[in-house]
């Protein structure tokens, strides 16, 4: 069965909804990990909760990004864990993190990526006046939200919405997106192409 780690920041719905989705059997895995930066997050409650182990590990106590995301890769490969799922991970991860998990870390961005990249996805879409918003769900790379993209969803963005009420409609979607992602992940379903040294990467999801 998929072993998952989540990594989280904040309020933790995104991770409702896999620990929600994995107890209606609607998804094949199990979350071996959570892990805060925050120790205050409401995620980890939520962990808790579901019977999950968590784990803080503030970024403050380190001296580098190196030195933190070292820590959390100890803190995964102990619970033996083998994809990493970012679900409101407020920091950049480095090759060190990476690379011991070779495009096995997943972020879900709540903006139609290339657009919207970093905070506030839905701030920008708005000050932009964009029609269409959205979530995507993306391997992660170095860059911030520049990974191959697993899956995108689209939602109007209507003339009366202001950051919360957008925030909430693309909210909506990604726990739908994220989860149906997973799914896929859970089935060895999805592939990494690369086509040519210079391409970029892409995903494909096989039928
Ligand atoms: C989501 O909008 C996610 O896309 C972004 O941070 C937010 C986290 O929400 N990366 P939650 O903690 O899962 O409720």
């Amino acid at each position: 069965m998929l072993r998952l780690g989540v990594l989280v920041s904040g309020n933790g719905t995104n991770l409702q909804a896999i620990l929600d989705a994995i107890a209606e059997r609607a998804l094949a895995a199990e979350v071996g990990l959570v892990v805060s930066n925050k120790p205050a997050a409401r995620a980890l409650d939520r962990a808790r909760k579901a019977g999950v182990d968590t784990a803080v590990v503030s970024h403050r106590d380190y001296a580098s990004r190196e030195a933190f995301d070292a820590a959390l890769v100890e803190a995964f490969a102990r619970a033996n864990v083998e994809w990493v799922v970012l679900a409101g991970f407020m920091r950049l991860l480095t090759r060190t993190f990476l690379e011991s998990f070779p495009w096995r870390v997943i972020n879900i961005h709540p903006a139609l990526l290339p657009a919207f990249v970093g905070v506030d996805a839905q701030k920008q879409a708005l000050d932009y006046g964009v029609k269409i918003a959205g979530a995507t769900v993306h391997l992660v790379d170095q860059g911030t939200d520049t990974g191959p993209i697993v899956a995108q969803r689209a939602v109007p963005v209507l003339d009366d919405d202001d950051v919360e009420s957008l925030r909430a409609r693309i909210l909506k979607v990604e726990h739908a997106l994220l989860v149906e992602s997973l799914g896929w992940i859970a089935q060895g379903r999805l592939e990494i192409l690369q086509q040519g040294p210079e391409a970029r990467p892409k995903v494909v999801v096989r039928p």
